[in-house]
């Protein structure tokens, strides 16, 4: 096994993905689509919610957890709204079906909005915020997630680290914030533990409330929330909106998709969606955005600054270096994948070994 990373291009790893979901009983177009999923955020640098999850997904495809054919059933509540029955399908499926059911309805009313429950982890927040500024919407994305981080005073699992997502379209930057409610995500931490890499002070405590930089002490003890009392409020809120709202398991009992291989996880999810525009005008509204960028990144710039950046753009910068130049993937990773494909009987990534 090399033990050095690979630049991977792109359409070698869409091919893989592909061909590995495929074989693992997902039809062809879905096996496509969240190959492009997970690769998104490899492109964006989001490599902790990327390629090297397939594995994952795969064996709880095998055991039969996520259901790879699922009926995605849309129950018109009120002309607005839309609840989603995900029928434990890929997290990133009833996403998109639940993002567009909320575009479709903000087309008619101005604003949209669907629930989706039984549901499994959809990876990035960014992928539903980007669908819904591609469709000219601003956006909300809510999510629940297995217990990882107390709520605030407590010492123990409960909350997930759920990302919380806001998106505005009409800037020649969209602005689209994606972020964990934990101080980091916990994919962050299981990449450090899979890489052999510390993780920095003040992230997580370890299973008896001390803090620790050993990644593995941190996946058994807990991940402390963004800004203390704010990160665990904002996680507690999307469990009411996006998990006791919607119907979805909450309060602890949403399934781990690492630890609990015995049942489907039944996460919940909340996609907003609205015309941003429809208030000042079009041609407005896009001026007001350029003009509200250009005076953010006006500002002086604080020590150790070259730039101010806005949300979502230093991965949309990435995202636009690594379509071309190829993703950097770890040789855990390309180890995994080509496990991966052998297992199905499938070329793997050899030439990159
Ligand atoms: N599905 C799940 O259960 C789950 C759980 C946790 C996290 N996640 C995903 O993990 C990913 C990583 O989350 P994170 O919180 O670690 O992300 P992060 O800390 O890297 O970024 C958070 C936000 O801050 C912005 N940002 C970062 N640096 C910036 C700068 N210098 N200037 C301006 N803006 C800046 C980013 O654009 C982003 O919008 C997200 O995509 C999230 O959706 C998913």
């Amino acid at each position: 096994m090399t033990d050095q990373p690979k630049t991977v291009p792109v359409h070698v790893l869409q091919r893989l993905g592909t061909a590995i979901f495929e074989a693992n009983g997902l039809p062809k177009e879905d096996a496509a689509y969240i190959t492009e999923c997970l690769l998104y955020a490899d492109l964006r640098g989001v490599q902790s919610h990327g390629i090297n999850r397939a594995s994952n997904y795969t064996t709880r495809l095998k055991k039969k957890l996520i259901n790879p054919h699922p009926s995605l059933a849309v129950d018109e509540v009120m002309p607005a709204i839309a609840r989603v029955d995900g029928d434990d399908g890929m997290g990133f499926l009833v996403g998109r079906k639940a993002m567009q059911e909320a575009i479709k309805r903000a087309g008619t009313f101005g604003v949209g909005m669907a629930l989706a429950y039984r549901s499994s982890h959809f990876g990035m927040s960014a992928i539903y915020l980007q669908q819904a500024v591609d469709a000219g919407m601003a956006a909300m994305v809510m999510t629940n997630a297995s217990p990882a981080m107390p709520v605030w005073g407590g010492r123990s699992p409960f909350l997930g680290t759920s990302p919380f997502g806001l998106a505005a379209p009409g800037a020649d930057v969209p602005l689209i914030l994606d972020m964990a409610t934990s101080v980091a995500a916990r994919g962050k931490i299981r990449r450090a533990s899979k890489r052999g890499e510390q993780i920095p002070e003040g992230w997580a405590l370890d299973e008896q409330g001390k803090p620790t930089t050993d990644p593995d002490a941190a996946l058994k003890g807990i991940v402390l929330p963004l800004g203390g009392p704010k990160g665990s409020g904002l996680s507690l809120l999307m469990e009411a909106m996006a998990g006791v709202a919607s119907g979805a398991a909450f309060g602890g009992e949403v399934g781990n998709p690492y630890l609990d291989l015995d049942r489907p996880q039944s996460t919940g999810h909340l996609f907003m969606a609205f015309k941003p525009d429809l208030f000042v005008g079009g041609d407005a509204y896009r001026e007001r955005m350029n003009e509200l960028v250009k005076r953010a990144k006006g500002s002086e710039l604080a020590d150790g600054f070259k730039e101010v950046l806005m949300p979502g753009e230093i991965e949309a910068r990435m995202a636009a270096e690594r379509a071309v130049a190829g993703i950097v993937v770890p040789p855990e990773d390309i180890a995994m994948l080509n496990a991966e494909a052998a297992a199905v009987g499938i070329e793997g990534l050899q030439e990159f070994a």
